[in-house]
């Protein structure tokens, strides 16, 4: 008997009444839970987690929180509901009726900005895949789980779209979704920060916030669409990606809430000797992902970019809310570039800078963070401020690359930036030091000496409650 779809994948896009796509998705479906098998969370699928589940769109009352067996996490397809009349919102189509089908002229644009931004949702879950065995907390491990199996249900989001709208090269691309892994030298995934593998916790916490605020600001750019069916799938997504960044930035609050305790109650001392991670060492997480996020969002000047927002298809962040002109022409945008020896600003055309004015409002809201970290360590009487480094640090993408620059964004020569580098990454030794740390705290109410417990719990559950059942 073959499975009800309508029934099994929860949706609210009639699902039922489209049997071809329903086949088509129930041929990728077991491919996917495949996929789940070996490149999800290893060794916790027959676990019950505290999970919390999207049920429909409303904005309160979306989630329903119970235990579930990963695997058996209903991973469903949300699009907001349709507004009416919806215009483009921006670009050369600017006014005209947004498309609920795909312009055949955009097609492969589109096919291509889908396919990028799919690519992300899985190859977090498999960068993600081990850290369970390290949980600080049970609290902790629980946020780990919803954190991958919602990154799961943003790749049923995107397979959703290949399917329905891009045929037989769609489903192509769904089936290449599950065979690219993160870090594979011959299939690795799309971008590199999603090669990059996250070992420890603390990078858990700086990926969930810098990585997946990086997916929030793409999501808000695609949610500008005027693909409609794309613009209603992200808007959605983005429901769930705040709680990601929530338990990243909460994470780091709590591990430098943890060596302010340490500090005050052995001033002047080494916190290492008492197993807390130094504020500088947490910095220097900070300035490594923070860095290789800004490099997501692309080259300062790009001629993609500029064709994107042209043809409607990818627009800026809040495009009707923020800005009063729709078609970013005859404006320009102030780039320091970079020639080789000096900084120069310089006025490009602003649909040429799209990747910068999207990389520019990303950035200010991370440093919006750093305020938030830093009236921790005020709030212990620890003079220590935390900042995110500038957009030329460290980069390995676009025209910074070719520098070298200091964390407050001032070049610096190569032999400078080899000698001074320690200084504001991770060292080999800092990295075994963080590793040692990690060692697995798996009872309810138990939480690992590097962090501090969180103030309240998930669901107006306590923080000792067992939010994975071991
Ligand atoms: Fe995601
Ligand atoms: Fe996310």
């Amino acid at each position: 008997m073959s499975i009800n779809y309508s029934e099994k994948i929860p949706n609210n896009v009639d699902l039922s009444s489209d049997r071809r796509l329903q086949r088509a998705l129930e041929k990728w479906q077991p491919a996917y839970l495949d996929w789940w098998a070996e490149m999800g969370p290893t060794d916790f699928n027959d676990k019950d987690v505290y999970l919390r589940t999207a049920v429909s769109v409303d904005r309160d009352g979306w989630a329903q929180f119970g235990y579930v067996k990963m695997p058996d996490y209903r991973w469903g397809i949300f699009l907001t509901p349709p507004e009416k009349d919806r215009k483009v919102g921006f670009g050369d189509h600017l006014g005209e009726a947004a498309w609920q089908e795909v312009p055949g002229e955009y097609r492969n644009s589109l096919r291509r900005l889908i396919v990028t931004q799919a690519d992300t949702e899985p190859a977090s879950v498999e960068q993600q895949r081990l850290l369970g065995h390290t949980a600080p907390s049970l609290y902790d491990l629980r946020n780990l789980f919803q954190v991958n199996v919602e990154e799961g249900r943003h790749l049923w989001a995107m397979v959703y779209l290949l399917h329905s709208y891009f045929g037989k090269d769609g489903r192509e691309e769904a089936e290449e979704l599950l065979e690219r892994r993160s870090g594979n030298a011959d299939r690795p995934r799309i971008l590199s920060t999603f090669n990059e593998p996250v070992q420890d916790w603390l990078s858990f916490f700086c990926f969930t916030t810098f990585t997946d605020r990086d997916g929030k600001y793409q999501l808000l750019a695609l949610a500008e669409s005027g693909f409609d069916p794309l613009a209603r799938s992200c808007r959605f997504m983005l429901t769930e990606e705040a709680h990601h960044m929530f338990v990243g930035q909460t994470g780091i609050n709590r591990t430098i809430q943890r060596t302010c305790e340490v500090m005050k109650a052995h001033p002047g001392e080494d916190v290492t000797k008492y197993g807390a991670i130094p504020l500088e060492m947490i910095q220097k997480w900070i300035n490594r992902w923070a860095s290789s996020s800004v490099d997501l969002f692309g080259a300062e000047i790009s001629s993609n970019a500029a064709t994107f927002f042209a043809q409607g298809l990818k627009g800026r962040a809040h495009e009707e809310k923020n800005y009063e002109r729709h078609d970013a022409l005859d404006e320009g945008y102030a780039i320091a570039k970079w020639d080789g020896k000096s900084l120069v600003n310089e006025d490009v055309p602003l649909r040429n800078a799209m990747n910068e004015v999207l990389r520019t409002d990303y950035w200010n809201d991370n440093a919006k963070q750093a305020v938030v970290w830093t009236k921790t360590t005020a709030s212990f009487d620890i003079p220590f401020e935390f900042s995110i480094p500038d957009r030329r640090f460290n980069r390995k993408i676009g025209m910074y690359a070719d520098g070298f620059f200091t964390p407050a964004g001032e070049p610096i020569d190569e032999a400078t930036w080899n000698a001074r580098r320690g200084e504001w990454l991770p060292t080999p030794e800092d990295e075994a030091y963080v590793k040692a740390l990690m060692v697995k705290c798996h009872e309810p109410g138990k939480y690992a000496g590097w962090i501090a417990p969180p103030s309240k719990g998930i669901n107006d559950q306590g923080v000792d409650f067992e939010y994975v059942k071991m």
